[in-house]
């Protein structure tokens, strides 16, 4: 079995070491405070007294602290021992530090692999959690199946040290779109006296009408087809018109159905009024 070291044994860190443990792999693990190794080390991991001798131990090392900028700091002053190793970040971070970190394991001769993590520590390791990389081929071919081991459902989605950053704040935006979306809702009823109970109760049913939602996205967008709507973005358009007046004359802050209306509007101008909603996705690339 292949050597890996795991640098930052927090929350995370830990769970991904003890993971490569239990599948038999020999890990070598370093902590900027040392204590938080102990229970790996009962399992079965070796401690590295030094970062520099973590770094030595493996082919494979495996990145898991606060952000690709502590990694960064960490990584930069060992300079060319990182070459010929692979570095696989799972800590969180932005695309301009996402890049800034790739570039500098690329100057020192070593290979990259980011992880964005979409579990909790707690499902490292089972068959449906998804650690999204962006990697290149040739290192996901090496890896791929380590990274698989921590979890079952994980891909590589491209070689852009940014896409990781773009993806989550796309999938973040999509659902804090329906939180704030319910928090608006709350308003309204509020300010005409409906129980907020009786919204509350009614989600559900709204939730069951996004997964069409879901499903129209998916056959329209990747494909780019927004013909033969069954509902039209004029439809759409008129119907936000009436929620945004409603927001209106109850007096609650209307400027999320506000901006819904306004884009809808904007693109009936640009003449999309009989296509699917979904084609404002073209439109505003388009426009904008
Ligand atoms: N926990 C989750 O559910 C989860 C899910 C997905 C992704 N993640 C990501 O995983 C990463 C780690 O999260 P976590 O939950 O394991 O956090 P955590 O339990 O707070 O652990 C943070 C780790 O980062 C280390 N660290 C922080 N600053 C450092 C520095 N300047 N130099 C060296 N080491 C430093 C800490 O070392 P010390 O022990 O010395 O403080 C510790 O090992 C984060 O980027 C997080 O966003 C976490």
């Amino acid at each position: 079995m292949p050597h890996v070291t795991v640098v930052g044994t927090g929350s995370m860190g830990s769970a991904l070491a003890h993971c490569l443990l239990k599948n038999g792999f020999r890990v070598t693990v370093w902590n900027r405070s040392a204590g938080k190794t102990a229970p790996l080390i009962q399992e079965g991991a070796t401690p590295a007294d030094t970062l520099e001798q973590a770094i030595a131990a493996s082919p494979l090392i495996l990145t898991c602290v606060k952000n690709h900028t502590t990694t960064l700091n960490l990584l930069q002053p060992l300079g060319a021992m990182l070459a010929g190793k692979t570095v696989f970040d799972l800590s969180t971070g932005g695309a301009t530090e996402a890049i800034a970190l790739v570039a500098e394991l690329e100057a020192q001769g070593a290979g990259y692999m980011l992880g964005m993590i979409n579990a909790y520590p707690s499902d490292i390791g089972h068959a449906a959690t998804t650690i999204l990389t962006v990697s290149s081929a040739e290192t996901w071919q090496a890896y791929g199946n380590i990274v698989r081991r921590l979890g079952g459902a994980s891909r590589r989605v491209g070689s852009e040290p940014g896409a990781l950053a773009a993806l989550f704040a796309a999938l973040f935006t999509t659902r804090q779109a329906f939180m704030f979306g319910m928090i608006h809702g709350a308003l309204v009823c509020r300010k005409a006296e409906v129980p907020l109970q009786v919204f509350s109760d009614q989600i559900p049913v709204s939730m069951k009408l996004m997964q069409d939602y879901y499903k129209l996205f998916a056959r329209t967008v990747p494909t780019g087809d927004y013909d033969n709507a069954e509902a039209t973005l004029a439809v759409y358009a008129a119907a936000l018109d009436d929620a945004l007046n409603t927001f209106k004359e109850s007096g609650a802050p209307a400027a999320l159905p506000q901006l819904m209306a306004d884009l809808t509007h904007d693109a009936m101008r640009d003449g999309y009024g009989d296509k699917q909603l979904t084609a404002l996705v073209q439109q505003m690339l388009i426009e904008r």
